[in-house]
């Protein structure tokens, strides 16, 4: 035997058999050493089909039963946001590593609870920020890592859809089910990539408004859109703008909308504003070439630059990083703690766009 195969595999199960669900186990296949032996999911015919199409033994339809079982390694959990807390700290207490969808959790206190059952467990609890694993935000990132951006001060992030509320009366507009409407949902990942090309800095003070004007008529829905749940009123924001200050002096402006008159489609991306350089990812219906361009001074004359960008690997690359994690073995370091603080930020969002005055974030 070689010594890769006398490691034992890494038992996986997944909850949800929606995008978030089915991304998970695509990624988990493509793996060595990775067996998903269990799924759960309410849609009977769906989890039947799943099950045959990428051969996983064991079927449930409901996620306390999946986490009944005593040979599992790790959980996946691609349910409606209301179930990730509950999910994970069943899961965590049970011994389990736990990967979850974005946003980690509906609210801080939610995400605060699963980073604490993380810890007194000693497991591996990681969100899913798939979107920072793309080719551009890759190598923006080393570019800003290299210092040839200098210290950047102002920063934009943005996702802004023409008509994408994710459905009618779907639990993503159920403010109990989803915690709230794009901010939470589209914002938590461009909020995400600007924290992690800016270097993770605290932010300080949250100023925010939020509308919902085009989704409570019924206006603004992607029709094509194939998520659960029904019966729901549309009862979060349909926009939602925030102005960060950050500890380092620099300032982030976040904009998310699900329906908007615009001449957006479906477009997101960050705009970097630093001492030595600039840069924009302007990213329209999920394109991945040629998103990034690059602003500086070359002898004094202004210069832009078009790296070539590979696609990266979204999904892929968290749930290999997940996997590395529980293989390495130093847990502590993998707490979920990147996915509470941007639960933090935006439950600091919704706070201040509710009493329309500026917060002051707590200092930790
Ligand atoms: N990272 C990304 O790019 C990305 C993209 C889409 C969705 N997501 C996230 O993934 C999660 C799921 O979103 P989705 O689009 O797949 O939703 P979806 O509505 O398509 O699927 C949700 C699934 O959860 C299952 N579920 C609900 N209650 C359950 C229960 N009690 N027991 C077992 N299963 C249950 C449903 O049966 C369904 O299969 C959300 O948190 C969302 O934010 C992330």
């Amino acid at each position: 035997m070689t010594s890769e195969q006398s490691v034992k595999p890494l038992r996986v199960g997944v909850i949800g058999l929606g995008f978030g669900g089915e991304t998970h186990i695509k990624s988990y296949k493509q793996l060595p050493n990775v067996e998903v032996v269990a799924l759960a999911g309410l849609e009977e015919e769906r989890l039947r089909s799943l099950g045959a199409t990428y051969a996983i033994p064991h079927l449930y339809r409901y996620y306390e039963d999946i986490l009944e079982r005593d040979d599992l390694d790790a959980i996946s959990v691609g349910v409606p946001n209301y179930l990730h807390a509950p999910i994970a700290v069943a899961a965590l207490e049970r011994g389990m590593h736990v990967l979850c969808e974005k946003p980690l959790a509906r609210s801080g206190a939610e995400a605060e609870a699963m980073v604490a059952a993380a810890t007194k467990a000693n497991r591996v609890l990681q969100v899913v920020f798939n979107h920072r694993m793309r080719g551009d935000v890759q190598t923006l990132k080393q570019y800003i890592d290299e210092g040839k951006l200098g210290h950047i001060y102002y920063a934009k992030a943005s996702w802004m859809r023409r008509r994408g509320i994710p459905g009618s009366g779907t639990w993503f507009v159920s403010k109990e089910m989803a915690g709230g409407g794009p901010l939470i949902d589209l914002g938590v990942h461009v909020l995400d990539i600007a924290l992690h090309l800016l270097g993770e800095p605290e932010v300080v003070t949250v100023s925010a408004a939020t509308y919902n004007e085009l989704g409570r008529q019924g206006r603004g829905v992607d029709k094509r859109a194939k998520k659960s749940g029904s019966g729901s009123a549309y009862e979060v924001e349909d926009l939602a703008t925030a102005f960060l200050r950050l500890a380092n002096g620099a300032t982030l402006l976040l904009e998310t909308s699900w329906a908007t008159h615009s001449s957006a489609s479906d477009d997101f991306g960050v705009t970097l504003y630093g001492t030595e350089g600039g840069a924009e990812i302007k990213v329209k219906n999920y394109n991945w070439e040629d998103t990034l361009r690059i602003f500086t001074d070359v002898a004094d004359v202004p210069a832009e630059i078009t790296p070539h960008l590979s696609r990266g690997e979204g999904h892929l690359a968290v749930v290999r990083n997940f996997v590395a994690a529980i293989a390495e073995g130093n847990w502590s370091a993998h707490n979920g703690h990147e996915g509470l603080r941007r639960t933090r930020v935006i439950d600091a969002c919704y706070s201040a766009a509710l009493h329309g005055r500026e917060v002051t974030m707590p200092q930790r």
